[in-house]
């Protein structure tokens, strides 16, 4: 069983996929990283050298990369779900946990924030603040991250709690 993890950048993928993998005894993975390994330079400098239409379609590829993955908690990068089908491909191949963050919250972690995150520059878009650009961005994005088999908040995650959702919900898709 594959578990995708996917919410809005600061939403605490990897730090959640961490504590799950190791409550389940899977193991854990960052496309993010994987992508900055295959790739041997940041995500962000990706973005400056080639541009976000390129970095999505290897994302794509990355992620069906993890097709054949077993007992696997996957963190995604948060545009992953929103473009090249990337959603109902995760849908089919796995489950999916949204975890849930108010564009309040989510700045307050992403004000704080030492990772560069090319999509958050407030420089490249016009005259808004932080909070705004993630307003918008999380109200375009919301379509694709409603999808999740589970949805839970992202503050405070009750992992032994989430394993429970998790387990019922593969019951479930087993009916
Ligand atoms: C992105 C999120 C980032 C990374 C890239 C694009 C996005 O991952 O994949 O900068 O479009 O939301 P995190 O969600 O781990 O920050």
């Amino acid at each position: 069983m594959k578990i995708y993890l996917i919410g809005f950048m600061g939403s605490g993928k990897t730090t959640v996929g961490k504590r799950l993998a190791t409550h389940c005894e899977y193991a854990f993975m960052d496309t993010d990283k994987l992508f900055e390994t295959k790739h041997n330079c940041t995500i962000e400098s990706y973005f400056e050298r080639f541009g976000e239409d390129l970095f999505r379609k290897e994302e794509a590829l990355l992620l069906r990369e993890t097709a054949s993955l077993e007992n696997t908690v996957i963190a995604t990068g948060g545009g992953t779900p929103c473009f090249h089908d990337n959603m109902d491909w995760m849908l089919s191949h796995g489950i999916c946990v949204y975890l849930e963050m108010s564009p309040k919250a989510l700045y307050n972690r992403l004000i704080n924030s030492k990772l560069v995150r090319p999509l958050l520059q407030v420089e490249t878009h016009n005259c808004a603040s932080l909070l705004e650009i993630i307003q918008d961005m999380l109200s375009q994005r919301e379509q694709y991250y409603k999808k999740a088999t589970i949805t839970v908040s992202g503050l405070d995650v009750d992992i032994s709690g989430l394993h429970a959702l998790i387990r019922q919900g593969i019951n479930a898709s087993m009916c």
